[in-house]
């Protein structure tokens, strides 16, 4: 049983529920963890000051918490696990590139409850240095909104608004590093020694030679290596993101405290899930790639194990992009199983369905999810197929290599196929962050761009732009039908092209992830009565989808996911079924040409009960022919048991 079951059931059994006399009983039930995660990574000996200190302010920053969101949490902690709900469907959004800023936002809520959206990513929205920031994922501060989005009263009316309509929101917590403008960074150019405490700085550069040896390189175009000298205070700092990009050095208690208080003082602001950016770097050790290290782990239980405490409400997603069988730890595992994040984004999901559109075939999705150990029972995925980061190719290769093809050079076709190398591809993305050492590659792009929709209006191909809408269409219906929180990326519901107009720019010129971070397209969505656009159709069709799963309870997440072979190396099929007499089956076909299955084993699961089955998305009953379904070019269908 993980802590916030526990939590459940020790609040189910007090008489009165006054949220404020709750506190006590949170900290009691959560006490001997904190103690125990706290003093594993910060021992007892030399630390026992500093645990004193966080049981001191662990009330103070619960007192901080509004009335409002206090009962709130209660609520929440009360109504099970509200983030598995078919209810919910996401969207990512920047401020600035949707409508303006936080106001004009705000004036969008309609579009959004129109599509059925009622959860919400905004991207950074805090103060950061001027020119580069990484997207605002360098930060000036956690909670100062930086003028351009509009000022903090304007975003606490705009969360009391998505709690009145139903709108969950998600941002996000930087917790990695800071900029190079933060105070703290400030501080410690100024030759302040507890500031320069709080980063990972060396007088020379010996110790960083020795850290390269092993850590990879995550700009390794634009902010090659790991460490940046830094002039004002003669000493390295550890960058590993960007030169701007300050790691925190959270061997030092005092860095998790403080953050621990950043953390709660966001949340405060009404913020439903916390989005833990590029979490599995939070600890290094030299002599090892410095991700997803156990150390990481435990500090990300222990501001969990804390956080329930103060606000229970509160969730955490994981935004690790990391392999497969990575990923999933990040719910938690062994005595920390559930009680790490309950999101994460299924960063592999996405990936390998990008590497089927680019096959055709669906081998290495097959071989790929069977592979990845389940997911602790009240813990989720975020779904999606883009967002505004590029794709990476982070496959295993031993699996690769069990389909017979080299890693290698299945990577080099991805790259070639999706960045215009090939003639015959419809995909126009380009290559993010090559690098020569190691031959690797990403790609960016807009889904619609990299699906075929830019080539098919710029060659006036009717073939392609069909064949572009269904695979948006079908992609999108994955992550709407696999379980979890889909999350479309703000412009693919209406099929948004790349934006070229980053390459004017000199703050992002050298960043192609600005190709798919476009504006929205408010002319294109004041014609959308225009049924016959590209753009409608995809509106229009996703916005049935999205009605579809919210009437039907069976897109819960109930970890009830099961995948069928058929024999079909094209096609992909997946069952949803926590209760015998709702099914849903999903099956979609990668290829342009129409494949077909054999049906009987689909009968044997009960979907023929009551003659042929209906495919929710088209409205139709399905067809059989001797025996076999037919499933035309990137069509996806969603059977339902009766
Ligand atoms: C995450 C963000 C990415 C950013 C990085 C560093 O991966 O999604 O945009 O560059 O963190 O903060």
């Amino acid at each position: 049983m993980n802590q916030a079951e526990l939590h459940r059931l020790v609040s189910a059994q007090l008489k009165q529920k006054n949220p404020e006399a709750l506190f006590d009983l949170r900290l009691a039930t959560n006490l001997s963890l904190i103690q125990q995660l706290f003093f594993s990574l910060y021992p007892e000996e030399q630390h026992s000051e500093a645990f004193r200190k966080l049981l001191n302010q662990l009330p103070k920053l619960f007192a901080s918490r509004p009335a409002s969101l206090k009962k709130q949490d209660l609520e929440r902690l009360q109504a099970g696990n509200w983030y598995q709900s078919e209810k919910l469907m996401g969207m990512q959004l920047y401020v600035e590139h949707f409508n303006k800023d936080l106001k004009g936002l705000q004036q969008k809520i309609p579009y959004l409850k129109e599509l059925g959206v009622n959860f919400l990513h905004i991207m950074p929205i805090t103060t950061r240095p001027k020119g580069e920031s990484d997207g605002g994922y360098a930060v000036n501060s956690y909670h100062e909104v930086d003028k351009k989005y509009g000022t903090k009263e304007d975003l606490l009316k705009l969360t009391s608004e998505f709690r009145k309509q139903g709108i969950f929101l998600m941002l996000d917590f930087v917790v990695n590093h800071t900029s190079n403008e933060f105070p703290w960074a400030k501080k410690a150019m100024k030759g302040d020694k507890k500031y320069q405490g709080y980063y990972y700085t060396f007088e020379d550069d010996v110790i960083p030679k020795e850290y390269e040896k092993t850590l990879p390189e995550v700009f390794p175009e634009t902010s090659p290596g790991n460490f940046t000298y830094i002039p004002e205070m003669d000493k390295w700092v550890m960058t590993v993101f960007n030169s701007y990009q300050w790691d925190l050095n959270y061997t030092n208690p005092e860095v998790f405290m403080e953050m621990l208080a950043n953390l709660v003082k966001m949340t405060n602001m009404g913020v439903d899930v916390v989005r833990f950016d590029a979490l599995a770097f939070l600890w290094k050790k030299m002599g090892t790639i410095s991700q997803n290290l156990p150390e990481a782990h435990n500090l990300i239980a222990l501001f969990r194990m804390c956080l329930q405490v103060v606000a229970p409400g509160t969730i955490l997603l994981a935004e690790a992009i990391v392999a497969p069988t990575d990923i999933v730890t990040y719910f938690g595992e062994g005595q920390k199983a559930g009680n790490e994040c309950e999101v994460a984004y299924n960063a592999s999901l996405m990936a390998l369905l990008w590497n089927s559109i680019a096959t055709k075939k669906t081998q290495l999705l097959y071989k790929s999810l069977t592979h990845v150990p389940p997911k602790p029972k009240d813990c989720t995925w975020i779904n999606y197929i883009r967002c505004h980061d590029d794709i990476g190719l982070g496959y295993e290769n031993n699996l690769i290599h069990e389909l017979g093809w080299n890693p290698e050079m299945h990577r080099k076709f991805l790259l070639n196929y999706y960045c215009q190398r090939l003639d015959w591809s419809p995909a126009m993305g380009q290559v993010f962050m090559y690098n020569p050492k190691t031959g690797d590659g990403r790609i960016t792009g807009s889904a619609a761009s990299l699906l075929g929709l830019e080539k098919g209006l710029i060659q006036k191909d009717p073939v392609l732009i069909e064949q572009s809408i269904a695979k948006i269409i079908m992609l999108h219906g994955i992550t709407f039908a696999f379980g979890g929180i889909p999350l479309i990326y703000a412009g693919d519901e209406i099929g948004t092209l790349n934006d070229y107009s980053y390459l004017k720019d000199k703050s992002k010129k050298e960043d192609s992830r600005w190709l798919n971070r476009p504006m929205q397209d408010w002319g294109v969505v004041s014609q959308l009565k225009n049924k016959e656009l590209p753009q409608s159709k995809i509106f229009h069709t996703l916005q049935k989808l999205i009605r579809i799963r919210k009437e039907n309870p069976v897109f819960a997440d109930h970890n009830d996911l099961l995948l069928y072979h058929t024999g079909n190396d094209h096609i992909l099929v997946f069952e949803r079924s926590n209760d015998k007499r709702k099914g849903l089956l999903v099956v979609c076909n990668f290829d342009e040409n129409p494949q077909v299955i054999e049906t009987s084993w689909i009968k044997k699961l009960g979907y023929f009960a009551q003659g042929e089955p209906k495919d929710l998305v088209s409205g139709q009953k399905i067809k059989i022919n001797s025996g076999l379904l037919e499933v035309l070019p990137f069509q996806m269908l969603w059977l339902k048991r009766a």
